[in-house]
């Protein structure tokens, strides 16, 4: 819902590009498919690519043209330190092994070079530093703040707050020479002016005294040699540009933060507003069919490993099963400790979930807690195992699926098929 919320915003923001970041992997390759397809957003990555083939998933770089200045614009996915992480659908291989030959296919026809990065600035950076040809990288994330613009060689490194709130404009001045540098009209107007100044300074002194009695005032020798060094360098700045010298490229970037109280774009907010109202509504529905129930402390839990001694069968079933290695998926992600994640992809009685939220009891999760055990679905168990006759554990039904089968994680939940593929065989 979020993901779908975010991409209708940016269509109607008018995007050229979208980078892809780990976090809208979240849903998984085929969800950011129906987006591109449903709201025309250009996805792009050049490491995001088909686990077989090797292949990008999406487009790698995207071409457009800024009146003249013909664009090429690319992507590259964070791989959170994991470079080639595998998945069912999807391999995001190193900027290393990815970049270089996109950016010199990109050179080809193009006047300029935008890289939509979602590393992080040390290893933007290093890409600054080690590849040659990219223009700026706009870099994406969660930073709190907007970054001003950093030379780094020939690249700029730039990035905008999570969230827009931020109001301004860069503004790019871009040439023939392809090179970033200060403008030549205003490098000589900046040069008159201190000719100026020095004019002023050496009038002044003149005034009040004859300049043959000057020759010794060190003060009036210095000015009348930096005179002259300025009118050099005036002569020369004007002669490169009557040689027709094209202009360096140049940039100006001024943002100013948003009080929070300003008002935000009418369209874009109305539909963050229904995506909230929609994600609300779910949760209220979770959290109502939930309070009913006792919370649990995880003395309660008994966890998996317990229970294989008496449901040899089932514990082989499960281990077949996805939900056995739900936390092994986050880790290759590197999600292991984001407690967003979590929530769904350990073992926990489902109504505690929200509590578990609360206490930051998912991280500090003991070993026997992580996939989706058994008792995510049967609930606490421990009382069962002392006396399995008088204890019996609960049978799920499908509320219990639904409160980790959200709409948002899984658009394609239908009980009665997916139970058939999890319920546990008879002993
Ligand atoms: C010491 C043996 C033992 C252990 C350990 C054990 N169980 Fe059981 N379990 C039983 C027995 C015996 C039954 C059948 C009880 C009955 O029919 O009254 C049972 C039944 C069940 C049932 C079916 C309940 C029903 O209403 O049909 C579930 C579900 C279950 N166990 C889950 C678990 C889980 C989950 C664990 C691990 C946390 C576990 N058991 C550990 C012995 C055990
Ligand atoms: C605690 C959260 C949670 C609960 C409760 C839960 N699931 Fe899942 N389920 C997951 C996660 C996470 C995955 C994906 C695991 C992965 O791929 O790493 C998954 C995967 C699955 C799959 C794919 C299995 C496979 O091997 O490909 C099916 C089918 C499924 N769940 C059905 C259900 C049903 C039916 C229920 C309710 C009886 C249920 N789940 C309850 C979290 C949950
Ligand atoms: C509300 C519960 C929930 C949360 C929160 C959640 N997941 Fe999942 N996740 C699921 C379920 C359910 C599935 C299985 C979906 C299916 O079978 O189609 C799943 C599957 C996955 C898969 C396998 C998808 C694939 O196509 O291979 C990955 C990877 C994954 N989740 C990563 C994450 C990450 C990373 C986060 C945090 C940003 C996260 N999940 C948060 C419920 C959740
Ligand atoms: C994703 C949810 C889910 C998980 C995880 C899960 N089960 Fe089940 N289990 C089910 C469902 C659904 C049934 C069938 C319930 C029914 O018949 O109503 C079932 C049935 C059972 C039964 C009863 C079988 C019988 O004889 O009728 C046992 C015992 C059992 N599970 C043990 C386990 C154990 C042990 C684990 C962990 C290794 C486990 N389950 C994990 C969903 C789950």
């Amino acid at each position: 819902m979020t993901a779908t919320g975010i991409a209708r915003a940016m269509e109607l923001m008018d995007c050229k590009a979208v980078g892809i970041a780990p976090q809208d992997l979240a849903g998984g390759v085929d969800r950011l498919k129906e987006i591109q397809d449903q709201q025309k957003l250009n996805w792009v990555s050049v490491n995001l690519v088909e686990p077989t083939n090797k292949k990008p998933v999406f487009t790698p770089l995207i071409r457009t043209k800024a009146g003249s200045t013909r664009i090429a614009i690319l992507g590259l996915t964070d791989d959170q330190g994991h470079p080639g992480v595998t998945r069912e659908k999807y391999t995001i291989v190193s900027w290393k092994d990815s970049l270089p030959g996109y950016v010199k296919q990109a050179q080809e026809g193009a006047d300029m070079i935008i890289l939509l990065s979602s590393y992080p600035e040390p290893v933007n950076r290093e890409i600054a530093q080690t590849i040659d040809g990219i223009h700026l990288i706009l870099q994406s994330g969660r930073a709190a703040s907007n970054m001003a613009p950093l030379k780094i060689r020939n690249t700029l490194l730039t990035r905008v707050a999570a969230r827009g709130k931020y109001l301004g404009m860069m503004r790019i001045h871009w040439t023939k020479t392809g090179f970033w540098g200060q403008d030549l009209t205003k490098k000589i107007r900046k040069e008159q002016n201190k000719l100026d100044r020095i004019n002023w300074q050496i009038g002044r002194i003149e005034k009040k005294k004859p300049a043959s009695e000057l020759k010794n005032n060190s003060l009036y020798t210095t000015l009348l040699t930096d005179r002259k060094h300025t009118i050099n360098a005036i002569q020369a700045l004007q002669k490169k540009k009557d040689a027709g010298a094209s202009d360096p490229c140049s940039f100006t970037s001024q943002f100013i933060g948003l009080k929070s109280s300003m008002p935000d774009d009418t369209e874009v907010q109305g539909v963050i507003d229904q995506t909230t109202r929609k994600v609300n509504a779910f949760n209220k529905k979770r959290k109502r069919a939930t309070t009913a129930l006792p919370h649990t402390s995880l003395d309660k839990l008994a966890g998996t490993q317990k229970c294989e001694e008496c449901h040899p069968v089932q514990v082989a079933f499960w281990k077949q099963t996805s939900h056995s290695s739900a936390w092994k998926t986050l880790e290759q992600g590197n999600q292991q400790f984001n407690d967003e994640c979590l929530v769904c992809h350990v073992t926990l009685p489902y109504y505690d979930l929200d509590r578990a939220r609360e206490e930051q009891l998912l991280v500090q999760l003991p070993k026997e807690f992580r996939d989706v055990g058994c008792e995510s679905c049967h609930g606490p168990a421990a009382a069962h195992i002392k006396a399995p006759e008088s204890n019996h554990p609960l049978l799920p039904q499908e509320k219990v699926c639904l409160q980790c089968h959200t709409d948002e994680h899984d658009d394609n939940f239908v009980y009665t098929e997916k139970r058939g593929k999890i319920a546990c065989p008879k002993g």
